[in-house]
């Protein structure tokens, strides 16, 4: 079967099992054409939520289904991959979280959405890249704890400026591994390659990077960034999948990324024949237990408030 055919399939079986699809900007540009909607995670996550559909079908890694599936309980959600997770959504489970509790009174635990389900119902409110700094400047409490992602809690705290003085940040020590990569280093060769370019870099990023960064945000806020600006060159500094959609809205400019690999390898885990079989056989669906259901929804909730 050729690729306009799975396409085809993929077309008809959407419209009968009612589904939306949406991906991640880091999944293969053949998925992100079949999509609904792609975007970051928080855009996915209201969408997820705005949905009419009897189903979701999620083309991102396990966290991103969790989400849909904990912000949804009435609909089925479904993961092209089963097999396809992010590396830090297991750099902190729960009890983790309940051992910070303990030296800390009035914690207030704020995790990013590239956690478990398991961890999330320990948590008091979730963030994403493109919501964090705007949540955690309304956190009233003194102790906040910031996880897993030590790099976007560094992000965090650079961002609070005057709050901070009130507030005691604790920063768990959980990374990604593709973006931990980048760092000044790295960056200077880069910017040396292509002294014209502006650097765009996700939060992820090592914040050694931070000086030498013309913009830190989102999957969504890199891609604003270099369709709005003036310039034509860019070194990006996130996962390489961005690059279909970069390309896609900028054909004229040019984007450049490092000597790195840059590559999530459990996004790439997806495929098309693999969409298709979810689809079609039912394969993959997200089931969490009532108990984690009720109190991990609590904190995405809080997050879609918050970000408001
Ligand atoms: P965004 O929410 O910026 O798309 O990031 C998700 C992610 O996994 C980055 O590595
Ligand atoms: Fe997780 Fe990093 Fe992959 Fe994003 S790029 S899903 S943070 S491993």
């Amino acid at each position: 079967m050729n690729k306009e055919e799975i396409v085809q399939e993929i077309e008809e079986l959407k419209l009968k099992k009612n589904a939306l699809i949406l991906a991640h900007y880091y999944v293969d540009g053949d998925l992100q054409d079949v999509a609904d909607f792609v975007g970051d995670s928080y855009a996915l996550a209201k969408k997820a939520v705005a949905s009419n559909k009897d189903r979701i079908v999620f083309c991102g890694v396990k966290f991103m289904g969790e989400s849909a599936k904990l912000l949804n309980p009435d609909k089925r959600v479904f993961l092209v991959e089963k097999n396809a997770f992010c590396p830090m959504a297991d750099m902190i489970h729960g009890s983790d979280i309940e051992e910070y509790k303990k030296q800390y009174e009035d914690l207030y635990v704020v995790t990013y959405i590239n956690s478990t389900a398991e961890t999330k119902a320990h948590s008091d409110v979730c963030v994403t890249s493109s919501n964090a700094v705007k949540i955690v400047k309304k956190i009233q409490a003194k102790n906040i704890l910031l996880c897993p992602d030590k790099n976007l809690g560094y992000f965090i705290k650079s961002r609070l400026e005057d709050s901070l003085s009130e507030k005691n940040i604790i920063i768990h020590d959980g990374y990604c591994p593709v973006h931990e990569e980048f760092s000044k280093e790295v960056l200077e060769k880069a910017k040396k390659d292509h002294p014209n370019a502006l650097v765009l870099i996700h939060p992820e990023s090592n914040p050694s990077c931070y000086p030498l960064a013309d913009y830190i945000g989102s999957t969504s806020g890199i891609l604003k960034t270099a369709r709005e600006s003036d310039c034509q060159e860019f070194i990006i500094g996130t996962e390489r999948g961005i690059l279909y959609q970069l390309q896609k809205d900028s054909p004229d400019k040019k984007f450049y990324f490092t000597d790195l690999k840059q590559t999530c390898e459990d996004m790439k885990k997806l495929t098309l024949e693999k969409l298709r079989d979810c689809l079609r056989d039912d394969l993959n669906e997200v089931f969490l237990d009532e108990e984690t259901m009720e109190k991990a929804s609590v904190p995405l909730k809080r997050m879609l408030e918050l970000a408001e």
